[in-house]
């Protein structure tokens, strides 16, 4: 039995989509999550300034005893997990390799899109690992920053949202996609408004494959819990108070976060 907890991290909120999903695959587990909003977007940072800011939080997930780390952010997976991989003494998980697998399987036609970060669509990490699944796979990526400022600034439901949303995505009018990957964690949580925008395309959240990666590598490691969580610790590296709020709206559950400090 191996009750330490498992450590999630984000630059924002968006990480808490795929928390939801870790927390119902692994209903035992203990969690500690960051969201490094003093730093948001990733998205706009260069690699080497995402893979800092991630391994800071390692580096603290490491003080506070983790068993493993899963990078809830596609920006801070793109820059920083193959490094943290081979750095960290314990298991190190990103969200997209799960979700570039999710796609392929889910495709009919091979036209696959991808909405996430600069950063994210720069590193062309999706691309790359959509092709080494399926070689005639046709792959059409769209950076969206301002989906994220939407989510963060609490307007996902608006008419405003609505809009832009619509508007981005008229790039894949032409495209003939059927398939669209959620490529940044923030997503999910205007999901309704892609649908909206995307009538007949079948998206997919990597965040549920992610989830099912971690309970099989907490297998693997025979690294489970006795099945008595504690209350998932929640931080902030910006502002408490607004985390809180915006975490509660999104989440089924109200929370209390606590200011970190890094
Ligand atoms: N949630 C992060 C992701 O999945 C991005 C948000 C940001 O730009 O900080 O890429």
């Amino acid at each position: 039995m191996d009750n330490r907890p498992i450590g999630v991290m984000d630059s924002g909120i968006g990480g808490l989509t795929v928390f939801d999903q870790l927390k119902k695959v692994l209903p035992s587990e203990s969690f500690i999550y960051v969201g490094d909003q003093a730093n948001l977007p990733y998205g706009e940072k260069t690699s080497e300034e995402v893979y800092q800011l991630t391994k800071r939080i390692a580096d603290y997930f490491l003080t506070r005893n983790v068993k493993m780390m899963v990078i809830a952010c596609n920006t801070a997976t793109a820059a920083a997990a193959d490094r943290l991989k081979r750095e960290l003494p314990i298991p190190v998980i990103g969200v997209i390799q799960p979700g570039a697998k999710a796609s392929v399987k889910v495709t009919k036609n091979g036209n696959i899109g991808v909405i996430g970060t600069n950063g994210t669509v720069n590193s062309k990490s999706y691309e790359r690992l959509i092709l080494k699944e399926q070689q005639d796979a046709n792959v059409f990526q769209l950076g969206c920053p301002d989906f994220v400022t939407i989510v963060e600034d609490g307007d996902a439901g608006t008419e405003k949202a609505r809009e832009v949303v619509a508007d981005q995505l008229k790039y894949f009018d032409d495209k003939n996609i059927d398939t669209l990957i959620l490529g940044c964690t923030h997503f999910p949580i205007i999901e309704k408004e892609v649908t909206n925008a995307m009538p007949g395309v079948t998206l997919v959240d990597p965040g549920m494959a992610t989830a099912i990666i971690a309970k099989n590598q907490i297998e693997t490691y025979k690294i489970a819990s006795d099945g008595k969580p504690k209350p998932t610790e929640f931080f902030t590296t910006g502002d408490n108070e607004y985390f809180t709020k915006q975490a509660s709206t999104f989440l089924t559950t109200t929370i209390t976060s606590n200011k970190l400090d890094l």
